[in-house]
């Protein structure tokens, strides 16, 4: 019917940065956290905003037991649930549900994935989806190995020929806990797909503002003949965390905050900062030159490293229990929950400039920012009582919360005397744009839709941020000799983190 056609989004609408190759998205952990907080919803947003393939549908695989009708009722949860869902349209919904299937299964039954063979090549009969496969897998890292051989030996990964090309599939991070870890899953990866069908995620860069890290530096011209060591006294990352850890004790004392934050999205936003220009925006130049700026990071010294675990405190006037005191973690858990970190980029541009780094779980406020410190002017005409607070020029860029950027600036106080304060140019995102910011699961999504692999990591690129953090841990866990918990809820962190940056003349900010 002609008002079928006219609701139906898949049908709708040639927007320019939409996918056009016909695809079915096959979702492994189908039934788990990502999945229905963020994957399911991102889901939603981008067929309302069509900008999925007309030809498309989902297969969800997990172990629970669940009909065809009963995961369907799992998505319209999902997208009714969601703060991320930008408009509600049921006709979308009912059209998602309608396109999405249910398989149950483990990753050690072959059975199971000869089903999921048959349902894909139904699929593909139904949806003229051609055989273009995206698989998405959301499951613990531990699984990403059996499932590729799952895969592999029921005819599903395309195998060398021209068919490849149909299928790719997308993992979740932490890929792999330490640096062996990553090699043996790149191998067992590498051994039944090409580089150019893996897509490893880290959710950061599909972040606007992680995104505008890089337009802000190469598409002004004034930023980068200052942006080195000449003109940088300093670089400051922090992403802090509010929460605690969310009921995810057994996932976090497997975990802690290097391979939960630094070594993927601290590492990813030390390389925007670091790199050099890359010659095109294209998925080869912009890796290359990310992986040299992880390369280039001095081994790091455990005297310049400081870790950090919550004791009970206060955040936000709240009274919250210290780690060792939450669900599923040990009572003598000497897993980091907070680290900080002195580095330097060994070459050209950086030499000499401290990158300091800190991340840690139930800090005052969640926030996420880059501040690049300048040099102070080489002479102050002024006599020191005229300067009321300077704070130097800081380029702040704020990656999450309340996204933008800030220059901060010394002013003349108005009035009859010479006063200097610090003061502050704003950019807002939002006041400016106007726009809600999209998940990034659906900037995500949509590129490896498009067959782009500029935002994922690459083999090389794990791997480096791997060698660099992996020592740490090493002597971390060789080393108990730390008394946890060492700050309190609510706090910065421990007081050796102000130490750290303190013996350079310098403080953290606040963010
Ligand atoms: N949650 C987040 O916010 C978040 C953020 C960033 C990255 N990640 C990454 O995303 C991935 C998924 O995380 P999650 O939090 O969604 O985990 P989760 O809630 O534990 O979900 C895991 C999913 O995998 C399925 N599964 C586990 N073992 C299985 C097996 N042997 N056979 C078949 N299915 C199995 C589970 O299905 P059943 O329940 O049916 O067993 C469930 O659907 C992890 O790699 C994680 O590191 C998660």
């Amino acid at each position: 019917m002609a008002t079928t056609e006219l609701v139906n989004p898949f049908r709708q609408g040639l927007r320019e940065d939409r996918a056009t190759r016909p695809v079915q998205l096959v979702i492994f952990g189908a039934s788990g956290d990502l999945t229905t907080r963020k994957l399911l919803p991102a889901l939603y947003n981008l067929v309302q905003a069509e900008l999925v393939p007309e030809n498309f549908c989902v297969v969800g695989f997990a172990r629970n037991e669940m009909t065809d009708d009963e995961y369907r009722a799992t998505l319209r949860a999902s997208v009714a649930k969601s703060g991320e869902v930008r408009v509600r349209d049921e006709h979308v919904v009912d059209d998602l549900a309608a396109r999405t299937r249910y398989l149950s299964g483990t990753f050690d039954d072959a059975g199971a994935f000869a089903r999921l063979r048959a349902v894909l090549d139904e699929n593909d009969a139904k949806y003229g989806t051609d055989g273009n496969r995206i698989f998405y897998v959301s499951t613990p890292a531990s699984l990403f190995g059996i499932i590729v051989e799952q895969l592999h030996n029921a005819g599903l990964t395309g195998g060398d020929g021209k068919a490849s090309e149909k299928v790719r599939i997308i993992v979740e991070k932490p890929f792999g806990r330490d640096l062996a870890s990553a090699k043996a899953l790149n191998d067992e990866m590498l051994r039944y797909l090409g580089e150019d069908q893996i897509y490893r995620i880290d959710h950061y860069l599909g972040k606007e503002t992680v995104q505008n890290i890089l337009v802000l530096r190469f598409a002004n011209g004034i930023f980068e003949p200052i942006w080195d060591r000449n003109y940088v006294d300093s670089v400051q990352i922090t992403v802090a965390e509010s929460l605690g850890i969310e009921g995810r004790g057994a996932f976090y004392e497997e975990t802690g905050v290097v391979r939960d934050i630094l070594q993927n999205h601290g590492m990813q936003l030390i390389s925007l900062v670091g790199m050099e220009p890359p010659n095109s925006f294209d998925a080869r130049d912009f890796r290359d030159e990310k992986v040299r700026v992880i390369e280039a990071i001095r081994p790091i010294d455990v005297k310049e490293a400081v870790r950090g675990q919550y004791g009970p405190g206060f955040v936000n006037g709240q009274p919250v229990a210290g780690y060792r005191e939450e669900p599923n973690v040990s009572p003598a858990s000497m897993v980091p929950t907070f680290a900080a970190l002195r580095l330097f980029v060994d070459n050209w541009r950086w030499a000499g400039v401290p990158f300091y780094i800190r991340s840690g779980k139930r800090m005052p406020k969640r926030v996420t920012e880059i501040a690049i410190q300048f040099k102070a002017a080489p002479h102050l005409p002024f006599r020191k009582a005229q300067i009321e607070q300077a704070e130097g020029n800081v380029l702040a860029l704020r990656i999450q919360p309340d996204e933008g950027v800030t220059l901060k600036l010394e002013a003349k106080v108005p009035g009859p005397s010479m006063r200097i304060r610090s003061v502050a140019m704003d950019f807002s995102y939002g006041a400016t744009f106007g726009a809600e910011d999209a998940s990034p699961y659906e900037r995500l999504i949509l590129d490896c839709m498009k067959g782009d692999q500029t935002l994922f990591d690459r083999a090389d690129g794990v791997e480096a941020a791997w060698a660099l953090v992996d020592p740490l841990l090493q002597a971390w866990d060789n080393d108990k000799s730390i008394a946890f918990p060492n700050y309190a809820a609510g706090s910065w962190g421990p007081k050796a983190a102000e130490e750290l940056i303190q013996r350079d003349g310098r403080a953290w900010r606040l963010p």
